[in-house]
């Protein structure tokens, strides 16, 4: 993507201190051809030495909770005077909130769309004029299998996927005239410890322990269910990451790119099923589904 093979490609990454952020860290700083600057929320810094991870020529920590404006502007303005601006975004920082429809409370559903979906908009905002002012860019955004297909009990954390998948489809036909890339990552079930991250909502906390909850048997299924799949799955965050090294490479980067082998399972299902089938089909999948609904 470069023009001058000597200029580093700055690229900016977001919830770099752990899991798939963090793997993203580790490889790209052995990259000579790229400047990364990491950003993780202030109180998960540390995390960065904790894993022998320190700044150098090509590499900056710095605090950005992505949902504070003000972390947003002091890393863009930094950049903006020291580097000229971001060639790469890469939004990866986000989380999953574990609740059915009727057990996200307004604020709940708040923080997960702001983190999930407004930040990585209001980062691409930023770093957008830059882009257009040299005519190459490359956005990357960490979506998931969930930004494809909705899973029961992770209603809000796939409504926030879709919005992220939904903005970038229309930001690919907008900024292409500049030679600017959109790029969609869909991992399904990754290998680590991400989803000891799993927030539930307060409803859902209650309802996991009373047997007698209506949705009691819906959390006590799925969640030993995706456990196990996490647990199994031979996708792992480095495995991610080298994907999407490749995928900032590439001259012409596609718009989606499914980033594990569940991934491409579920495309393939979902593409060539009928419709109805395939609902039919997966709802018939959902563990001890005979035992939902039977609390009214
Ligand atoms: N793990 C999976 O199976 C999976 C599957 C599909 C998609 N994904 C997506 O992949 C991306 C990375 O997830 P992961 O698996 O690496 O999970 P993870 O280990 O939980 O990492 C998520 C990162 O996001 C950061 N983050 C959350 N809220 C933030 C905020 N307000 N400001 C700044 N950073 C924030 C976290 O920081 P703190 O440590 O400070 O909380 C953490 O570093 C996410 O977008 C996720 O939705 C993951």
């Amino acid at each position: 993507m470069s023009k001058d093979p000597n200029k580093k490609l700055v690229v900016l990454l977001t919830g770099a201190s752990t899991g798939l952020g963090l793997e993203l860290t580790k490889l790209i700083t052995q990259q000579p051809d790229f400047h990364l600057v990491a950003t993780a929320r202030e109180s998960s810094l540390s995390r960065f030495a904790e894993n022998h991870i320190f700044e150098n020529d090509q590499l900056w920590l710095r605090p950005m909770d992505v949902l504070n404006k003000h972390d947003r502007d002091n890393v863009l303005k930094e950049i903006r005077l020291k580097l000229g601006g971001v060639d790469i975004l890469i939004n990866n920082a986000g989380y999953m909130l574990r609740a059915v429809v009727e057990h996200v409370a307004e604020m709940e559903r708040f923080q997960q769309m702001d983190t999930n979906f407004r930040a990585p908009m209001a980062l691409i905002r930023r770093v957008l004029p830059h882009m257009r002012r040299s005519r190459r860019g490359h956005i990357i955004n960490i979506s998931s299998v969930s930004g494809m297909m909705a899973m029961p009990t992770m209603s809000v954390y796939s409504a926030s996927k879709f919005a992220l998948e939904g903005a970038s489809e229309s930001l690919w036909y907008e900024v292409r005239p500049w030679n600017i890339h959109v790029s969609i990552v869909q991992p399904g079930f990754i290998h680590s410890s991400s989803y000891l991250n799993v927030k539930s909502s307060k409803e859902c906390q209650h309802s996991l322990n009373d047997p007698q909850d209506p949705y009691y048997y819906h959390y006590n299924s799925m969640i030993p269910f995706i456990n196990k799949v996490m647990e199994l799955t031979p996708s792992t965050p480095e495995q991610v990451a080298r994907t999407i090294l490749r995928l900032m490479r590439k001259k012409r980067p596609p718009l989606r790119v499914a980033a594990t082998w569940d991934a491409h399972f579920f495309f393939i299902l979902r593409r060539f099923l009928p419709r109805s089938f395939y609902h039919w089909f997966l709802y018939r999948s959902l563990p001890h589904i005979r035992q939902w609904g039977s609390r009214n």
